[in-house]
């Protein structure tokens, strides 16, 4: 494979269409899915020359996880229905690639099972755990003591979801449920029964606040838009921001994750890692993330391409061809460093006048 793409188009043909709509699909018209992608392709890179050395370091400390390079795995549910494998091949693939896994809440597989295969490739491996909050806090508390007990070592919480997306191609094949002997692993055995994943438009700052007293991980944001609430979670707190809008699944009317990472990073000022994911597919919107001021960026869908097309070494592929990509436009830029992206490297594509 030379490109996400190509995976992309494999795992395509491989999928049952429900299943393929399931993960490819986006809320309503699917403009903000779309524009994540056409996003990075109206801006473009002004390289600098003559870097003086042919030494690159890309790796990055991500709240005191070491990540080989500045791409992380974001959380996607329901990966054994890409692969059989599932999570436990994303899990071994991503250690392999010494880089974070952001583990699902809707997981087809258990966060402990998940920790002991990423462990057994490697015992210092990164894993985080997302987390919706759930109205009633026993199920959130004993999610995150699952969490801490499998090692997370930071959790991240998904603010963009008040209610579910629409998304009609799940409309259309009338897919609702996980298929026979597949379930969401981390709601089991929980106090009052087997749970479904809520979402609560009840939630506040405060339960927020209450999350950040009960346990003592780096807790982030993932979801957040508006320059004013990344203002409030660091007033807050909180450790660290990520700019997504779940990859245009849930409204349908936001900006790309992209065009609205620019005036978070200002107000962020540098205090707590800025985080972006959507619509990453090549190592120039590596680059040009991190220009904006990222810390780092996060793949959603791709992964499931990868794991679809062919499990564990279909997600290693993904990961070393966006490692490979990003030193490459690195070196093109004339960086040595990620020190080296800065904002001045950005431009708006289309002739410059006046
Ligand atoms: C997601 N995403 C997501 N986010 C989250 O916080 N919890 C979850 O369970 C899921 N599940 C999920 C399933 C599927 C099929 C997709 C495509 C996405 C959103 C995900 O974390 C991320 O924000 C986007 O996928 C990033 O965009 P790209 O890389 O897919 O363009």
């Amino acid at each position: 494979m030379i490109s996400l793409a190509e995976l992309h188009e494999v795992a395509r043909q491989r999928l049952a269409p429900e299943h393929y709509d399931y993960f490819a699909g986006g809320a309503a018209d699917e403009i903000a899915l779309e524009d994540n992608e056409q996003a990075f392709r109206r801006l473009a890179l002004l390289p600098r020359i003559l870097p003086g050395s042919a030494r690159r370091d890309v790796a990055v400390n991500l709240l005191g996880a070491w990540a080989s390079m500045p791409v992380f795995v974001s959380p996607t549910a329901f990966h054994r229905l890409a692969h059989s494998d599932g999570e436990l091949a994303t899990a071994r693939a991503v250690a392999a690639a010494r880089t974070v896994l952001i583990a699902s809440m809707a997981a087809t597989t258990t966060i402990g099972d998940m920790a002991a295969a990423a462990r057994a490739v490697d015992p210092d491996a990164a894993l985080w755990f997302q987390l919706y909050l759930q109205s009633d806090t026993e199920v959130t508390d004993l999610l995150v003591r699952r969490a801490t007990d499998a090692g997370c070592t930071a959790l991240v919480v998904t603010v963009d979801s008040p209610v579910f997306g629409h998304h009609e191609r799940d409309r259309r094949h009338g897919f609702t449920d996980l298929p026979e002997g597949l379930a969401a692993e981390n709601m089991r055995d929980l106090p009052g029964g087997p749970r479904n994943i809520e979402m609560s438009p009840v939630l506040s700052w405060d339960d927020l606040e209450r999350l950040r007293a009960s346990t003592s991980l780096p807790l982030v944001l993932k979801g957040v838009l508006h320059p004013e609430d990344a203002r409030l979670a660091v007033e807050r707190g909180f450790d660290g921001i990520l700019v997504s809008n779940h990859g245009g699944r849930q409204l349908d009317a936001v900006p790309a994750s992209i065009d609205a990472l620019p005036r978070i990073a200002e107000v962020v000022g540098g205090r707590v890692p800025v985080l972006l994911d959507g619509g990453v597919r090549r190592g120039t919107d590596v680059v040009i993330a991190l220009a904006l001021g990222a810390t780092a960026v996060g793949i959603g869908r791709p992964v499931l391409w990868g794991l679809a097309a062919d499990g564990e070494s279909g997600v290693r592929q993904v990961l070393e061809l966006l490692r490979g990509e990003f030193d490459h436009a690195l070196a093109l830029c004339g960086g040595r460093g990620l020190a080296d992206l800065t904002k001045d490297l950005v431009t708006v594509r289309g002739p410059e006048v006046g």
